[in-house]
């Protein structure tokens, strides 16, 4: 079998499995069963860098990784990736910050990954990116004169191409896009989004069987659905570790239920609208009181992020004035977690939970959807609540789909959520379950492997002398000019 290199800006701790959802978990799924290599960010900041990549083999997983410099970190990480094209491809112009030290610094760092990636690269081996940190790398393999097949997956969505334009950077960023073989998103709308910015711009021609045409090249444009390998995650649930069982026998004791949320602490994820939902659930249904918990699981990321510490106190905010006006001396109606919590520990609260919660306000496609659904008991399943701008609702319309910003209509969801009739309830859950098999992690890396294995193979050295340079120029980068042709 051809060798699979993945590049990815995080890599997940293989040895354990400590998180849910998010592309760390489902390249993790889809990497254990293949074996291959996984390069990316050790998480590090140094003030000097390594000449090489660190490796660590993890069963037939060779690990390589390497730290930046806090320069990097900010420029490339907090600047370009996360105050740049995050917000503005979940659709949130207002959380951009943009500095113009930020796009050199995210090329920078294209550069260096490159650098210490391509000493490690087969002729033979596809190399599949992830993700909007390194939308750059295959112009940057290439102009190392990597002839191998390269793939892109983006794990985010792909915003309309108005809004894209916003992005001062936004023509350079398509032109190094195409510099793939493979590109794939996560839904038919994105596709149809990265289209039409393509049509609108004029940067290529679309043929007829949908592939893009550009520089003498054809380039395959296709949605391949994430997934999660159903069958551990399903088998992890089953097996509640003590605690779990212990309060799950205490709420059936008393005829209580449980909602359950999962997710980062992140503004696409929805969480103050969610919360709010719950308080008007409260408000509209007080029989509920004493009746139903809300757990929200939402460990902290990119903390050094203004609009995430924001996010953070407004949800401390919420969390203690929903618990302040509805709680009893032994009911508290809403579990506010800012902790991660291990992945067989979550497993067990979905099965355990009869409602949950993904509501965000606009996601690439959300793998805690699937692993709710993959932990229900099928004979008494609990209830999927999917806001329409996920990408999973595309595939999971059984699920109770909801409008995170209409709070009303999200409150009517969980009370129906919570009164459903086992029998709809039984069957929903049937059709989402084949629904998440069929797009599982293998057959999302199956099917994403097969085009890039046949897609066509770039003549080594062919894109030093073709590809254009702009936007390379203005670095002073000295990594980037030693290199470059
Ligand atoms: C999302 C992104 C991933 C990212 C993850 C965690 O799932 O698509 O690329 O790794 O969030 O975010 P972090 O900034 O901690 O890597």
């Amino acid at each position: 079998m051809t060798r699979l290199v993945i590049v990815s800006n995080r890599v997940a701790d293989l040895t354990k499995a400590t998180q849910s959802g998010g592309l760390a978990v489902g390249l993790a799924d889809a990497l254990r069963k293949r074996g291959g290599v996984w390069f990316g960010w050790n998480g590090e900041q140094h003030d000097t860098l390594p000449e090489s990549a660190h490796a660590k083999r993890v069963g037939n997983v060779q690990m390589l990784s390497a730290p930046l410099t806090p320069e990097d970190y900010a420029q490339y990480y907090v600047g370009f990736a996360n105050s740049v094209l995050w917000p503005l491809f979940h659709y949130r112009l207002d959380h951009v910050e943009y500095e113009p030290e930020f796009f050199d610094g995210y090329c920078r760092v294209n550069n260096y990954f490159a650098d210490l990636l391509v000493p490690h690269l087969e002729p033979d081996d596809l190399v599949w990116v992830h993700d909007y940190h390194l939308i750059p790398m295959a112009d940057c393999l290439r102009r190392r004169g990597c002839g191998q097949r390269l793939g892109f997956f983006l794990h985010i969505p792909f915003p309309p191409h108005d809004l894209l334009s916003a992005s001062p950077n936004h023509e350079r960023l398509v032109e190094m896009l195409l510099h793939y073989d493979v590109i794939g998103f996560q839904t038919a709308a994105d596709v149809s989004n990265f289209r039409h910015y393509v049509e609108d711009w004029n940067v290529a021609t679309i043929a007829d069987d949908g592939t893009l045409q550009f520089d003498g090249r054809s380039i395959v444009l296709k949605a391949y659905p994430i997934g999660i390998d159903v069958e551990t995650f399903r088998t992890m649930s089953a097996a509640a570790p003590e605690d779990v069982r212990i309060d799950t026998d205490r709420r059936e004791l008393l005829r209580r239920k449980q909602i359950i949320g999962v997710d980062r602490l992140d503004y696409s994820k929805g969480l103050p609208e969610r919360f709010r939902a719950f308080e008007r659930l409260l408000a509209h249904h007080p029989e509920l009181e004493r009746v139903v918990s809300f757990l929200q699981i939402a460990p902290s990321t990119r903390e050094d992020v203004d609009a995430y510490a924001d996010l953070r106190a407004e949800l401390e905010g919420l969390a203690g004035s929903i618990n302040g006006r509805h709680s009893d001396f032994n009911w508290t109606p809403l579990r506010y977690i800012n902790r991660p919590v291990s992945r067989e520990k979550l497993a067990a609260l979905f099965r355990a939970s009869h409602v949950g919660l993904v509501t965000p306000l606009r996601d690439g496609m959300n793998l805690v959807a699937k692993e709710f659904v993959a932990a229900q008991d099928a004979e008494d399943p609990g209830v999927l609540v999917l806001s329409q701008f996920a990408g999973a609702a595309e595939d999971l319309a059984e699920a109770l789909i909801i409008n995170p910003y209409d709070e009303d209509g999200m409150a009517d969801a969980i009370h129906a959520a919570l009164h459903m009739p086992r029998d709809e309830r039984r069957e929903r859950h049937a059709a989402l379950l084949k629904r998440i098999r069929e797009h599982d992690a293998a057959a999302w890396l199956a099917s994403f492997m097969a085009d890039l294995d046949s897609a066509g193979r770039c003549p080594p050295g062919r894109h030093p002398e073709t590809v254009s340079t702009a936007g390379f120029n203005d670095l002073t980068n000295p990594a980037f000019t030693e290199t470059s042709p």
